[in-house]
Parts: C-alpha cells; sequence; structure tokens
C-alpha cells in the first residue's frame, strides 16, 4: 500500500502516523520499552509519579503496593496505596474544574434519533452529580450501600454513577438489555437497596420499556425475599403535556412537542417509585465528597463465571482511578483539544472505563451515544464523527464486522477527517476488518490501537501505544505499563519466544479486580488455582517471534458474542427450563459478524418431538432468562451427548459437530461412539 502521503506500511508493520508522533506522549518504541521497564521493575515508584498528578486527602498509611498472587502462600489480596484517602468523583470533577476545565464540554450527547442531542460541561456536571449525590443520601443511601443502575445510555447514567462514587455508595450497572431475571439475580446478589432506572429508551426502531423490565426484576427480587426500596426513575420518554423537561441533559429545558417522544405506558408504585427530576428539584448542589480509602469499593459489575451464575467483580477506588486515567492518556494518546468517542455502553467494563472514569480523569469532551451503528442507517458513526469532529474512536470489532458489509460508501460519503485514533475492544480483531477500519474507516492515516483487556482488568492490559508501537493487523501487541504477561503451557510452565498457551500476568497493575463480590474463595479458584502465582484470564494467546502478542480467545467454557462474554453453563440453564428439554449443551461457533455465536444440543424427554416451534421457544427462552443479545444461532435435536465414562460431556465434540467437521481426534475415551453419527444425522441444514 506505498500511498507516499500516508505510508505507515511497511513489510507487514504499520508504523505510527509521523503526525501523531511528533507530539505523542510516548514517541517511540525505545521510549515505550524504558517507561515499561521502570513500571514493572520498580511499579511503586513508577504508580506513586502518576498518583501525584491526582489529589488526596491524605496518603498511603502503609506501603504503595502490597499483594500475595500464590495461593499456596496464603489468601489472594492486592492493595494498592491502602489508608489514603480519596474520592474519584472529586477527582475526576472538582479537580478537573479547579485546573481551570469548568467551563469545558465534559459530555456531548446524541441521541439514537439524530435530531436528539445535547451537551454538559464539567460545571454543570458537577452540579447535577452534588445534588443527586443528595438525592441519595436523602433516600438513605449511605458509603457501602450498593445501587443497581439499569439505564440507557443518557447523560443521568453517568451522574447516577459518579453521585454514587461521591458518597462511598457502590454502584452495580445492569446492561439494560438483560432481561428481569438476570437484573433481579444481580440486584438480590448484591443486595442493592435501590434501582435507578428510566422510564424507556428507543434502541434503533425498537422501544423498550425499561421501567417494566425494572418492575417485574424487583417484583422477583421480592418473591426471593430482598426488598428493593427505592426505585428513581428518569423521565426519558414520557414526558406529561404540560411538563417541559431537560431531557437531554443541556440544561436547558424543553418541550416535548420538540422532541421524537413517545408517550410510554408506565406503571408507577407510589411507596416505592420516585421520578429523578421531582427528587432533583429541590436538592442542594453542595455535597462534600466522603473521603474514601484507596482500597474501598467503588463498584462492582457482574460478568459471566464458566459455573453459571454471574460473578460480581470488585473494582477499587484508588487503583482503578491510576489505571482508567492512565491507559486512557496513553492509548488514546489525550490531548486537551480532543473530541473522543467511545461507542460501548456504559452497562459494560469498556463504557465504565473508557465512556466515565477514564476520559474524566483526563478532563476530555467525549461522546455518550444512545444509539447504534445502524439507525437511520449504517453511515449513523461516521456521520457523528463529522458532526462533533471526532478525533479517537473507540468501537468493537462486531460493530466494524457488520459495517463493512454495507460497503464503503457509507463510510466514505463523510469526510472523517478529524480521526487520529481508532480503536478496537472486546474480541479478536480478524486481519480484514483491521485493515477495513485503518484503510476504509481511517483512511490509512490513522493509528489502530486493539486494546485487550476484561472487566476484570479494569482497564487495557496489552495494547499499543499509538505514537510508539507498529502494529500488526490482528495483534493487541505489547502489555501496558506495570503489566507483566507469560504464556503458559498446560502444566503451567512459562513458555518464552513464539509460542501458544494460555494468557496469565505474573503481578498486579493497579486496577486489576480485588475480589468477587462477597465470594473470595471463587476469585481465588476461578483466576489464581489454575497456575499458582499468576492471574489466569480465561484467554489462550501466541507470541510470534517479534515478540507481538495474539489473543487466540476463550479457552474456558465462554462464548463471546458480539464483544458479550456468555458461559455455556448460563445458557444451558435456560434451556432445560423448558419441559421439553432433559438435557443441554452448548458450544460456541464462529460467526461472520459477531465473531461467535452460541449453538445449542438439547436432549429432549420422551414424548417432546422436535420441531420448528419448539427451536423458536427455546431461542425465546434463552432471550427471556438472559437477554435478546444470547439468543442461541443455532439449536438441534441430540438423541444423546457424547459423554465420557464418567459422564462428562466432550464439548469438543459438540464443537466440531456444530462445524461439521468430522475430524474429531482422539474418541476413545467416549462412553458411547455411536452418538457421533446421530449427531450428524441431526445437524440443521442452515448451520
Ligand atoms: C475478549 C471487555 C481479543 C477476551 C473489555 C477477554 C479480546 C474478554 C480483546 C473480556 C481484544 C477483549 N482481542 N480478545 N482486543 N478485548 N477480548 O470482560 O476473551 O467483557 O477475556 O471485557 O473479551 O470481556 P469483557
Amino acid at each position: 500500500m506505498a500511498d507516499s502521503e500516508n505510508s505507515v506500511e511497511m513489510e507487514g508493520l504499520y508504523q505510527p502516523p509521523n503526525e501523531l508522533q511528533k507530539d505523542a506522549h510516548v514517541k517511540s518504541f525505545d521510549q515505550y520499552k524504558e517507561m515499561y521497564k521502570k513500571s514493572v521493575e520498580e511499579p511503586e515508584e513508577f504508580w506513586k509519579e502518576i498518583a501525584k498528578e491526582f489529589y488526596w486527602k491524605s496518603p498511603p498509611t502503609g506501603r504503595f503496593l502490597e499483594y500475595n498472587f500464590d495461593y499456596t502462600q496464603g489468601p489472594i489480596s492486592i492493595k494498592w496505596m491502602e489508608g489514603a484517602k480519596t474520592n474519584i468523583c472529586y477527582n475526576v470533577l472538582d479537580r478537573n474544574i479547579e485546573r481551570g476545565l469548568g467551563d469545558k464540554i465534559a459530555f456531548y450527547w446524541e441521541g439514537n434519533d439524530p435530531n436528539d442531542h445535547g451537551k454538559i460541561t464539567y460545571k454543570e456536571l458537577l452540579q447535577k452529580v452534588c445534588k443527586f449525590a443528595n438525592v441519595l443520601k436523602a433516600q438513605g443511601i449511605k458509603k457501602g450501600d450498593r445501587v443497581a443502575i439499569y439505564m440507557p445510555m443518557i447523560v443521568e447514567l453517568t451522574i447516577a454513577m459518579l453521585a454514587c462514587a461521591r458518597i462511598g455508595a457502590i454502584h452495580s450497572i445492569v446492561f439494560a438489555g438483560y432481561s428481569s431475571e438476570s437484573l433481579a439475580d444481580r440486584i438480590i446478589d448484591a443486595k442493592c437497596l435501590a434501582v435507578m432506572t428510566a422510564d424507556g429508551v428507543w434502541r434503533g426502531t425498537k422501544l423498550l420499556n425499561l421501567k417494566q423490565i425494572v418492575d417485574e426484576a424487583i417484583r422477583l427480587s421480592g418473591e426471593r425475599s430482598h426488598k428493593v426500596s427505592k426505585c428513581i426513575v428518569v423521565r426519558h420518554l414520557s414526558p406529561s403535556d404540560e411538563e417541559v423537561i431537560d431531557g437531554d441533559g443541556d440544561g436547558h429545558d424543553e418541550p416535548p412537542a420538540k422532541r421524537p417522544y413517545r408517550k410510554l405506558k408506565i406503571n408507577w408504585h407510589s411507596d416505592r417509585d420516585v421520578w429523578w427530576h421531582d427528587v432533583m428539584k429541590d436538592s442542594s448542589d453542595i455535597s462534600e465528597p466522603e473521603w474514601m480509602d484507596a482500597e474501598d469499593p467503588l463498584f462492582m459489575l457482574y460478568t459471566s463465571g464458566s459455573t453459571g451464575k454471574p460473578k460480581g467483580v470488585l473494582h477499587t477506588v484508588g487503583g482503578y482511578m491510576l489505571f482508567t486515567a492512565t491507559t486512557f492518556k496513553y492509548v488514546f494518546d489525550y490531548q486537551p483539544d480532543d473530541v473522543y468517542w467511545c461507542t460501548a455502553d456504559v452497562g459494560w467494563i469498556t463504557g465504565h472505563s473508557y465512556v466515565c472514569y477514564g476520559p474524566l480523569g483526563n478532563g476530555a469532551t467525549s461522546i455518550i451515544f444512545e444509539g447504534t451503528p445502524m439507525y437511520p442507517d449504517a453511515g449513523r458513526l461516521w456521520e457523528v464523527v463529522d458532526k462533533y469532529k471526532v478525533t479517537k474512536f473507540y468501537t468493537a470489532p462486531t460493530a466494524i464486522r457488520s459495517l463493512m458489509k454495507f460497503g464503503d460508501s457509507f463510510v466514505t460519503k463523510y469526510s472523517r477527517k478529524s480521526l487520529k485514533i481508532l480503536g478496537t475492544v472486546g474480541e479478536p480483531i480478524n486481519p480484514e476488518a483491521w485493515l477495513w477500519y485503518h484503510k476504509v474507516v481511517g483512511n490509512g492515516k490513522c493509528a489502530i490501537v486493539d486494546t485487550f483487556w476484561q472487566t476484570e482488568t479494569g482497564g487495557h492490559v496489552i495494547t499499543p501505544l499509538p505514537g510508539a508501537t507498529a502494529t500488526k493487523p490482528g495483534s493487541a501487541t505489547f502489555p501496558f505499563f506495570g503489566v507483566v504477561p507469560a504464556i503458559v503451557n498446560d502444566e503451567g510452565k512459562e513458555l518464552t519466544g513464539a509460542a501458544e498457551g494460555y494468557l496469565v500476568f505474573k503481578q498486579p497493575w493497579p486496577s486489576i479486580m480485588r475480589t468477587v463480590y462477597g465470594d473470595h474463595e471463587r476469585f481465588e479458584t476461578t483466576y489464581f488455582k489454575k497456575f499458582p502465582g499468576c492471574y489466569c484470564t480465561g484467554d489462550g494467546a501466541r507470541r510470534d517471534e517479534d515478540g507481538y502478542i495474539w489473543i487466540t480467545g476463550r479457552i474456558d467454557d465462554m462464548v463471546n458474542v458480539s464483544g458479550h462474554l456468555l458461559s455455556t453453563a448460563e445458557v444451558e440453564s435456560a434451556l432445560i427450563e423448558h419441559k421439553a428439554v432433559t438435557e443441554a449443551a452448548s458450544v460456541s461457533h464462529p460467526h461472520k459478524i459477531k465473531g461467535e455465536c452460541i449453538y445449542c444440543f438439547v436432549t429432549l424427554k420422551q414424548g417432546f418431538e422436535f420441531t420448528p416451534d419448539l427451536t423458536t421457544e427455546l431461542k425465546n427462552i434463552v432471550r427471556a432468562k438472559i437477554g435478546p443479545f444470547a439468543q442461541p444461532d443455532f439449536i438441534q435435536n441430540a438423541p444423546a451427548l457424547p459423554k465420557t465414562r464418567s459422564g462428562k460431556i466432550m464439548r469438543r465434540i459438540l464443537r466440531k459437530t456444530a462445524v461439521g467437521d468430522r475430524q474429531l481426534g482422539d474418541t476413545s475415551t467416549l462412553a458411547d461412539e455411536s452418538v457421533i453419527d446421530l449427531l450428524f444425522q441431526n445437524r440443521p441444514n442452515d448451520a
């Protein structure tokens, strides 16, 4: 691709664009290596320097870092800056305002409907956060209490989370695409006292009644003896006729007639439900932050576990604050005039770290996007890029792949000349999508950062730095500061040089999760028991001869559907709730757009027949139990499942069956080999 102006490619390596490199925080690979070396050899010194940029009410009382990564030596524990007092909300808002950024835009809000938009400055955001902090207190919420947030992508979502952080309440955000049952499970596990939501939201052309889903979740929790005493509801879609509201969070009220609002019918429980705007009206905008210990919990976020029950991944205040702000600064090479846009929903970790805390920690201006890449058409993302002159853009490979298939014209119709850095996250990106992102979206002149990380890691752990790292399409490249990866084999032996195996980390960085909420043992078992002394990611990785790391995907029973991790066990337990199903197994299956999809095998009870209607019912049960994004693509009749003599399902064989590959490898441990023919005979025609 010898384009003279943008010649960034040399022998399969994409060099950092010169223009960007000039002013980058890290300008060369040598500089990266030097900083990296310090960060892993003297982590305390390295992060102490960075911590100086933040406000601390008081310094750590003990060591800056104390940890045990080896369960054979005692309980796993990770503590950064214990005893230090700070508040992340204060740091991302008040501190920035004191630095003179009060009138800077914190967020542009872009609604699902292209005519729906707004903006909010740092000063205005602080004012609303303080008001809402006082609302929470008035509702009896205090430090350490858990609050569930089930909201669409509106400014109030960030206000709610920052208000929790301000008073020390632990937010548990549940993606507003999960079902009532999933929401109820999470509310009960965390014993949330209150739920914040909105009446509803448009997602593309679909109207979702969020309040109804929350009502049902609260009812289910009640049935299981957990009472939610408050539900605070943002009026987003259902303004009353006489009322004008500030629906876009821009500080100005607008009449509903001007907006594409629809009347949404919702039920009201007056003993429990309150309108956001009612309680905000007379609330004071002065709120002294709660001074938190660096190791106090900040939030929990549920992620799928391979045993089925989701895990409440717990992050703490100090380390998470340092790491999200620092990764944001370096990985997106943040500059003060940037307009940054991460399309992820705040309901996922990417939204927590790179819509909310990381960008705000740097005083950045960013976009909160309520819509979808396809609405009103496949050019929406690039239209928004031009509208706000976005410089740094961050999305998921699945979005890129789904847009690719609509052709280049939806992209080239827009100028996109403001773009400098393009990021991806959530799943391995195939080189074809990487190249399209680079050539078509980025006009060949942007740096691409393929960032590997997890809910558990809090922030980027393996990623290029845009001014320093020459990239290879599909490789997440090298570790971020403070992160020490290793590739190990089944026996836990570290493999050096070019090798493939399990990806583990050998020492803690500031935002590694601290525990599974309420179940420290599960934390230790899931992440630290497989390879003593190391944090096990659950992902496979390959290191090539140049030292580049390539993530090869999950090696446990997880499926990554469009960047959303699901456990096969979760899907199976939904399926067996159907009266016709006696046994179910689900596996990951490659999918052109979603990356992976779910392929299920069901064994029916006597007297039930495998029909198209049953297939639909089974798909629907998974949608209802988990959420629409978890719907299986394939359901296959399996008169019997392949099992070992000890009764363990051989998933390897199921994965092969799903893709129609008869090269099954060793089948000698199968209890009954005749199962295989039956399985292949029953493959659905469209698989
Ligand atoms: C996968 C999302 C390859 C991986 C931030 C990981 C990736 C899981 C990448 C975490 C990437 C995330 N390349 N795979 N750049 N980023 N993954 O917890 O399997 O929703 O373990 O966090 O996504 O998903 P989670």
